[in-house]
């Protein structure tokens, strides 16, 4: 296995920390990390660590960790997609420091983490994540959670990845399967892996399956920030060495379906 997977499949939502302070050598690294990180879409993302206790912030999912990371972005066309990109790749590096995360959209209060990130009109804040050292044990809330969402188990292969056209299932076995394994075991709100991809030689074309009640109000679409993590995990698979474009091929599409990038292995 690639030290790449190995990564990704040892990633999971870690909510139980062990209650020691985030050393500060891993705060700034992880920071300095962050704001290194270009998104696709060069769409720039601001960064902010956060005490819980300094600014009275609460995640009642997460136990035992007092440092948040929140990161705010412009609300323009394909910020959810270059947030989940660029997010995802900080959740990676943060694995491989040893350094437990969970992605999180809606159990948080809102408020709260928007003030502390002065978040500005224009502006989003998607997601924040703890940042700790995983507890040994899960609480039972966690665990609960866990198999609320089925968080250990993900759609089979030949349900999110296609060979030319949405008609035609990707064989497994090809050479993509690594790169495409490593999508299928990115996390996804309440796990939904709203992502399918269609192989067309070296071209991966991303799409969102849409599932109903996802689009807020002011237009955000979160499940458009999953596709961005599912496209981190395949440049990811394959170093980075992908050329990232926005050019609909126009291939009849399933309903509920909609283009969003492609992305062509070099
Ligand atoms: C965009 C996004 C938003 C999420 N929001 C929440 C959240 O509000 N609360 C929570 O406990 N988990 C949240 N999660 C975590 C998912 O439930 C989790 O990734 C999924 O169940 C798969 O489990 P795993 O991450 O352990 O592989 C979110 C994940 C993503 C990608």
């Amino acid at each position: 296995m690639s030290k790449e997977m190995e990564l990704v499949r040892h990633r999971r939502s870690v909510r139980t920390f062990d209650g020691c302070a985030l050393r500060p050598e891993d705060a700034d690294s992880l920071l300095a990390f962050a704001r290194s990180i270009q998104t696709p879409y060069d769409l720039p993302i601001t960064w902010r660590l956060l005490s819980a206790e300094e600014h009275n912030l609460s995640v009642p999912v997460i136990v035992g960790a007092d440092t948040y990371i929140a990161g705010k972005i412009r609300q323009v066309p394909h910020a959810e997609e270059a947030f989940g990109y660029a997010f995802e790749k900080l959740v990676l590096q943060a694995e491989s420091m040893g350094i437990g995360t969970t992605w999180i959209a809606g159990t948080m209060d809102r408020p709260a983490f928007e003030k502390a990130v002065a978040l500005e009109p224009g502006e989003v804040m998607p997601c924040i994540s703890p940042l700790g050292y995983p507890a040994e044990k899960m609480s039972l809330r966690e665990t609960m959670m866990r198999r609320g969402v089925k968080a250990d188990s993900r759609m089979p292969f030949s349900a999110l990845f296609f060979d030319g056209s949405f008609n035609v299932p990707l064989p497994e076995g090809g050479p993509w399967q690594e790169a495409l394994e490593m999508v299928r075991w990115a996390p996804s709100a309440v796990n939904k892996q709203p992502w399918r991809v269609v192989m067309c030689g070296r071209q991966a074309h991303f799409y969102e399956q849409k599932s109903k009640g996802y689009v807020n109000a002011a237009g955000w679409d979160l499940q458009k920030v999953d596709v961005g993590i599912a496209m981190y995990h395949f440049a990811f698979a394959l170093g980075e060495r992908v050329l990232f474009s926005v050019e609909d091929p126009g291939l009849s599409l399933p309903d509920g379906v909609s283009y969003i990038a492609t992305l062509t292995v070099l």
